[in-house]
């Protein structure tokens, strides 16, 4: 090849180079037809967590209220804001208040971090909570969800064990006071209880073994749990058919049925309203539900690409906004450095665990450790003990108003005890009033 060709195409190599790295990252143009639209959600790693086209009962704003996905955002905030914390944190009782002072007074931004962080943590809290009363109250744990309500449960407890490691490491009054309650209540389990307290704290008392152990929990092992049983939590929710709905919500007309002599759902055909011609195949055997239906069906599915992805997209936002709203005014607390000889009056729990706390100081193993784990396990059996097909995909259905009902009661005797923990209880936890 001559030198001048070479050089031309050199030249032209160059020119094309962006187009060309571009065109390798990102396979497909932004898609203009249906087939892009399904091939941008197919091969985009990030992407492809989601089918190619979603329910539209799923976007519904009012049947999730995004409550799983704040949930979700609040974890990655929380990874993010923890790590950038972790460039200044040391674990060590004589040095871990300092760096708590330095991120107020000398870090960039790092006020702003560290309250970032510490309300995403209490939000997460809150919001899982609502997350599963939301799926409790649209029976969505029912068949073939079962188990996927069962690593819910998981993730909560681990939601509420994330944050609670994460209260000792500031290590200031509040912090050590609050988990020197915590932990003790731990230590009314019976037989082993004082060995669960011993395990936790690494010692008799809270100190540098506690903080060590925390720290650990707090940064390694939880998020990685955590994680973990997310991606298995998103992975049951496309196994199980994408989000539960109501089961009108994919009609068939008797009609259609007729017309290829199937035999759908007699309740469901008789509310329908279109005239359709159906056939299904069976050969997906792997796939839950109804076969595949193939042909002139009523489709109640849109792409999630872009429809789904802007619905994720809003959320994010307003999550983020949310978030850095509430820090911008408010601040996390910091209080004084530990002081092992004063202990506040009262001594207060995280408020997450005040419901526990006030249930301990009627009865300590009851409180502690009877009535919780009573509550957890009938929480993580909910699916199995409630037989009910009925209700699934509606909020408050009225053939559910016996589980509803009882659900509700004990969301509200459990909020109503952390207020009066938070609220009403000052010194030696006499009651006392607010106002
Ligand atoms: C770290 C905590 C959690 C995250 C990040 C998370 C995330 C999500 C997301 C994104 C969805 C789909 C959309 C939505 O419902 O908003 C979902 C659905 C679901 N979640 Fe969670 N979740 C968490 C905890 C829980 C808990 C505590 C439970 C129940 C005890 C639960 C049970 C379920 C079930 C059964 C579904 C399917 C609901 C349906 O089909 O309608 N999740 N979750």
């Amino acid at each position: 090849m001559s030198d001048a060709k070479q050089k031309k195409n050199f030249l032209s190599a160059i020119k094309e180079m962006p187009a060309a790295v571009w065109s390798s990252v990102f396979r497909n143009r932004l898609p203009h037809t249906d087939l892009g639209r399904s091939r941008t959600s197919f091969t985009n790693f990030f992407l492809h967590i989601q089918p190619v086209k979603v329910h539209k009962h799923t976007l519904k704003p009012w049947f999730t209220m995004g409550l799983g996905l704040i949930s979700l955002f609040l974890f990655l905030i929380l990874i993010v804001t923890g790590v950038l914390l972790m460039f200044y944190y040391v674990p060590s009782t004589t040095q871990a208040y300092d760096r708590m002072l330095d991120l107020r007074g000398t870090v960039a931004f790092g006020t702003m971090l560290r309250n970032m962080h510490r309300w995403s943590a209490h939000g997460m809290v809150a919001v899982v909570f609502l997350h599963m009363c939301r799926v409790f109250f649209t029976g969505s744990y029912k068949k073939p969800r079962e188990f996927n309500w069962v690593v819910g449960v998981l993730l909560f407890l681990l939601t509420l064990f994330a944050s609670f490691t994460g209260y000792l490491l500031p290590w200031d009054q509040l912090a050590f006071w609050a988990i020197t309650v915590g932990t003790a209540i731990a230590g009314y389990a019976p037989v082993f209880g004082e060995q669960i307290r011993f395990l936790l704290l690494g010692d008799t008392t809270v100190g540098q073994e506690a903080l060590l152990r925390f720290y650990v929990l707090h940064v390694a092992v939880l998020p990685v749990l955590m994680t973990l049983l997310i991606a298995v939590h998103f992975w049951r929710i496309r196994k199980d058919g994408g989000l539960s709905r109501p089961e009108d919500a994919d009609i068939v007309t008797e009609t259609s049925a007729n017309l290829t002599n199937l035999q759908p759902n007699p309740a469901v055909a008789a509310s329908s309203i279109n005239t359709i011609e159906i056939k299904r195949y069976g050969i997906q055997g792997l796939v839950r539900g109804h076969f595949t239906k193939v042909g002139n069906v009523p489709d109640n599915t849109v792409f999630s690409y872009p429809n789904l992805l802007l619905a994720e997209l809003f959320v994010f936002i307003l999550t983020i906004f949310g978030v850095l709203l509430v820090s911008y005014f408010f601040n996390a607390p910091l209080e004084e450095p530990v002081n092992i000889l004063h202990p506040p009056n009262p001594s207060k729990a995280p408020w997450y665990f005040l419901g526990l706390q006030e249930m301990v100081s009627y009865s300590a193993f009851w409180g502690g450790v009877g009535i919780p784990a009573i509550e957890v396990l009938i929480l993580l059996f909910v699916p199995y003990l409630d037989r009910n097909k009925k209700g699934v995909g509606r909020w408050f259905a009225k053939e559910r108003l016996l589980a509803n009902t009882l659900f509700m009661t004990f969301v509200v005797v459990n909020i109503i005890l952390i207020i009066i923990g938070t609220f009403f209880r000052g010194q030696n936890w006499e009651f006392v009033s607010p106002f």
